[in-house]
C-alpha cells in the first residue's frame, strides 16, 4: 500500500509548500539496490579515551570493506555514517568526550546516514555500578539521539555480551547489517552479540547460497517479501500458505524459482507435511521463518472464541509445535537458523489486542527459552518484532487509527515489508550465528513502548 503524504512532501510542488508551511516531511528511505555503495559516504570512527584499541579493530573490519574510514572529523567533511566505540566505556563521565565530538559531526551526516554504537552488556554478573551506569547510559543515550536524526538517518547499537570479542564474527556481520541499507526501518535499537559463533560468508551479497528456506504465510505481504530476500540471498525457498491462497502462492514460488506448498499451519501433520516436502524436493532444511499470521481485533470485553482461538493457534501455538517437531526429527541442517515474527504489541501491548498481543509476545517467550537447543544444534533461533509496515492487513485499519499509527515512530512513516525481510534475512545468515535468543524491532523507532 502507497503512502501519498510521503510522495507529495519529496516531489516538486508540493515538496516546496510542505517546507514553506512547516508540515513533517518523511524522507525517502535508504533501501538496498544492487550496485549502491554499502555506505553513502566517508565513515568516521569516534571512541572513549579507553577505547582507542577497539576503534582500530573496528577501522581495519571496515577498511576491509572497501570504506573510506576517517579518525578525525575535519571541517566541511561530510559523512556517510558514524561508529562510536565504546566497548571498554569505565564510567558515565567518559562519555563526554566521544559524545561531544559526535554532536559536532552530525550535521555532516548524509541523509540516509547511520550512527551505529558499540558498547558491552550492562547486565554481566559483578559489574562494579559504576561500569554499570557507564555502559547502560550508552543505551539511553542512543534511543535519545535516534530520536534527533533527521533525513532517514538512523542510530542503532551493537552490544557485546559477556565474553564476545570485537572480532567476533557476528560484530562484524551485525555492523556491516547496521550501516548498509538493508537495516532501513531499524531505528532506536540495540542489538546484543551473544557469542563468539558464525562465520563471515564467502560472499556477502549472496550469504545463503545452497542454503533451503521454509517461509509460512508466504502468499503475500512480509511472507512473499521475506521469500524473494531470502532468494535474492542465494537460499532456495519453500513457501507455505493456505490452500486458500494457492494461486498467490504459486505465483510466488514461481517468481522466486522455489516451490510451494498449501498448508494449514495449525494442522496436526504441518511439521511432517513440511518436513516430507523439503525431503523429497530439496533434501535439506537450514531456515524455518514462522511468518504466517493472524489479527482478530476486538476490545477484551467483546472477546469471543470466534476472535481468541484462531490468534493463539496461528501465531504462537503452530511456531510451538512446528519447531518442536522439525528439531525433534533430526533434518535440520549443521546451522540451523529459525527466525520468527513477533510484534511491537507484543512488547508495549496496543488497545483491541489482548488476543494478538498474548500470541505475540508468547513468541518472544518461546525464543528466548529455546536459544539453548538451538546453540546445542548450532543454530540460533531470533525474532524480529515489526511495527506498522504497510501491508493488506495494516490497510484494512480504519484511515485516521491508521495515519496516526503510520507516523507515530522517528521516520514517521511505514515500514515496507521489504525492511521486516531485509532483517529476517541477516538473522538467517552466517554471519549473525553469534545472536541468539534476541529480538530485533523492525519499527522505525515506534514512540509506544520500549
Ligand atoms: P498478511 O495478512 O498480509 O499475510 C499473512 C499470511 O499468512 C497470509 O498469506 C495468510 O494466508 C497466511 N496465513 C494465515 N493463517 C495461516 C495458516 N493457518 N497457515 C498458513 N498460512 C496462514 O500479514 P502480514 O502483514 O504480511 O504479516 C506477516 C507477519 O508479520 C504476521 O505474523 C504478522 O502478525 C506480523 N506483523 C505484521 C505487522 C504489520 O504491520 N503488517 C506488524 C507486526 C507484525
Amino acid at each position: 500500500m502507497t503512502d501519498t503524504y510521503l510522495d507529495l512532501v519529496n516531489s516538486g510542488f508540493t515538496r516546496t509548500l510542505a517546507k514553506r508551511l512547516g508540515l513533517p516531511r518523511p524522507a525517502v528511505l535508504r533501501r538496498f539496490r544492487e550496485g549502491d555503495p554499502l555506505v553513502p559516504g566517508r565513515v568516521l570512527v569516534l571512541h572513549d579515551d579507553d577505547s582507542s584499541d577497539a576503534a582500530d579493530v573496528l577501522a581495519e573490519t571496515m577498511l576491509g570493506w572497501d570504506l573510506d574510514v576517517h579518525r578525525h572529523a575535519s571541517k566541511d567533511d561530510g559523512f556517510g555514517a558514524v561508529v562510536l566505540v565504546l566497548t571498554e566505556l569505565s564510567a558515565p563521565s567518559r562519555l563526554r568526550e566521544p559524545l561531544l565530538a559526535l554532536g559536532g559531526s552530525l550535521r555532516a551526516l548524509a541523509p540516509g546516514g547511520r550512527v551505529v554504537t558499540v558498547s558491552r552488556t550492562a547486565t554481566e554478573p559483578g559489574l562494579s555500578a559504576t561500569l554499570a551506569a557507564a555502559r547502560q547510559g550508552v543505551d539511553g543515550m542512543l534511543r535519545s539521539l535516534a530520536k534527533e536524526l533527521r533525513g532517514g538517518a538512523t542510530g542503532n547499537g551493537i552490544v557485546l555480551g559477556e565474553g564476545v570479542g570485537l572480532d567476533a564474527p557476528s560484530v562484524a556481520g551485525t555492523l556491516r547489517f547496521l550501516l548498509s541499507a538493508r537495516s532501513a526501518f531499524v531505528d532506536g535499537q540495540l542489538l546484543t552479540v551473544t557469542s563468539d559463533g558464525g562465520t563471515i560468508p564467502a560472499d556477502w551479497d549472496r550469504p545463503l547460497d545452497g542454503q533451503v528456506a521454509v517461509v509460512t504465510g508466504a502468499a503475500r505481504g512480509i511472507g512473499a517479501a521475506i521469500a524473494r530476500t531470502l532468494a535474492r540471498d542465494g537460499a532456495s525457498v519453500v513457501v507455505v500458505d493456505v490452500p486458500a491462497s494457492g494461486e498467490a502462492l504459486a505465483a510466488v514460488a514461481n517468481e522466486v524459482r522455489g516451490s510451494a506448498l498449501q498448508l494449514d499451519i495449525t494442522a496436526d501433520d504441518a511439521a511432517a507435511r513440511i518436513l516430507a516436502h523439503v525431503a523429497s524436493r530439496h533434501g535439506r532444511l537450514d531456515l524455518l521463518v514462522h511468518n504466517a499470521g493472524v489479527l482478530r481485533d476486538k476490545l477484551l470485553a467483546n472477546m469471543t472464541p470466534k476472535q481468541w482461538d484462531p490468534v493463539l493457534a496461528v501465531n504462537v501455538t503452530a511456531p510451538l509445535r512446528i519447531t518442536d517437531q522439525v528439531l525433534a526429527s533430526g533434518a535440520l541442517g549443521t546451522a540451523p537458523r529459525i527466525v520468527c515474527l513477533a510484534s511491537t504489541s507484543g512488547i508495549a501491548g496496543n488497545r483491541g489486542q489482548t488476543n494478538y498481543g498474548a500470541s505475540k509476545a508468547g513468541v518472544i517467550g518461546m525464543v528466548r527459552a529455546s536459544a539453548g537447543a538451538l546453540a546445542a544444534a548450532g543454530g540460533t533461533i531470533n525474532a524480529v518484532a515489526p511495527g506498522f509496515i504497510e501491508t493488506d492487513m495494516t490497510a484494512r485499519i480504519p484511515f485516521a487509527t491508521r495515519e496516526i499509527a503510520r507516523r507515530f515512530n522517528s521516520l514517521q512513516q511505514g515500514g515496507q515489508p521489504q525492511d521486516v525481510a531485509e532483517a529476517i534475512a541477516f538473522l538467517a545468515s552466517p554471519q549473525a550465528g553469534g545472536v541468539n535468543g534476541q529480538v530485533l524491532r523492525v519499527c522505525g523507532q515506534n514512540m509506544v513502548g520500549a
